[in-house]
């Protein structure tokens, strides 16, 4: 599972898991390192084994500071994880900007410099580096000496977005670039963009039979059940959507006690979720417009309501 900031966090990877084909991997939403680093109660949630208990979930830090980098590894240790993941990917402006995310990418001399002292820090802790990164910054022309950067370290796994800082989330993904990777990386590789439905799954491991792994995000998001379609063939059920929904809705008021932020956060996941279901607009209008949770519980009612047993 994808990282994805205010999406799959620790809420919902548990209903996820709860009711969905289980993922080997979740990764968390980035978490900035600082100097000085104390964990804030909500990143203790994404890393703690009480709230992701049964699940392997790897943090992923934003950072391109060596030292900063492996205190928080360290911390993230005392919480018993053995693996931890770089974003070289987040395209956002204020993160490109101070050189982090895939801003990093443009300095490849430094970034080699800054993964040689992390490697060094981690093997001493004996952890495991995980990579995500985008393929460039503005243009492509850096992907081959990055991949040869890549290469110089022992990363569990060096996972590859296909796009450039400035395509964003938009735009054809870049599979030659992807298709460079195969033959290069020698890490074992994880294909990441535009996976949403079983057919583009087959697609990516047609051409690229030898990629053996898989990130998802938006698609899944969209589609709770597409890995349930791709490896046992079966379509997203209604009950175990909504299931899945309550799960999460409760969860949400448990943690927050705030009508108008658990809305906040429920409306955010039906913009993913809005293209699973039939004849979904009007109830869609609705959720969006509610203010209470009487309203938002009628309109998700209405909506569930108008589906078959099986979802689009
Ligand atoms: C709202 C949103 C938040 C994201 N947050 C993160 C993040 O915290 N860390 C990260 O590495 N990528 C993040 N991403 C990128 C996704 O992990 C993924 O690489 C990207 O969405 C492409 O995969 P997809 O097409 O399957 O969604 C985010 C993407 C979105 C849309």
């Amino acid at each position: 599972m994808a990282p994805m900031e205010g999406i799959t966090n620790f809420i919902f990877r548990n209903a996820y898991h709860a009711y969905f084909h289980p993922m080997d991997k979740y990764f968390t939403p980035f978490i900035s390192a600082k100097p000085g680093k104390h964990l804030s109660v909500k990143e203790i949630r994404e890393v703690s084994p009480e709230t992701n208990a049964g699940l392997a979930v790897v943090p992923q830090i934003l950072t391109n500071h060596a030292e900063d980098f492996l205190e928080t590894a360290r911390i993230f240790k005392e919480y018993g994880h053995h693996e931890v993941n770089l974003n070289l990917g987040c395209p956002s402006g204020t993160v490109t900007a101070k050189g982090k995310g895939s801003g990093f990418l443009k300095d490849p001399e430094e970034l080699d410099r800054f993964l040689d002292r992390i490697c060094e820090g981690l093997e001493r802790e004996q952890m495991n580096l995980s990579i995500k990164t985008r393929i460039g910054t503005t243009d492509e022309e850096d992907w081959e000496e990055l991949m040869e950067i890549y290469n110089h370290y022992p990363l569990t796994e060096l996972i590859v977005h296909p796009r450039i800082q400035k395509d964003y989330y938009k735009g054809e993904i870049r599979l030659h670039a992807f298709e460079q990777a195969v033959s290069t990386v020698r890490a074992p590789l994880c294909y990441n963009g535009d996976l949403f439905t079983v057919q583009d799954y087959q697609n990516i491991g047609e051409q690229f039979p030898e990629t053996e792994r898989f990130m998802y995000g938006r698609g899944l998001i969209a589609n709770p059940g597409l890995l349930n379609e791709i490896r046992d063939g079966q379509k997203p059920d209604k009950k175990m959507f909504r299931n899945f929904h309550d799960k999460i809705y409760h969860d949400y008021q448990e943690l927050l006690h705030d009508e108008r932020n658990v809305l906040f956060r429920m409306k955010e996941l039906w913009s993913y979720f809005s293209v699973s279901f039939r004849n979904s607009a009007k109830y869609i209008k609705k959720i969006k417009k509610a203010t209470h949770y009487s309203e938002y519980q009628a309109a998700v009612s209405g909506l569930f309501a108008e589906q078959e047993e099986f979802l689009a």
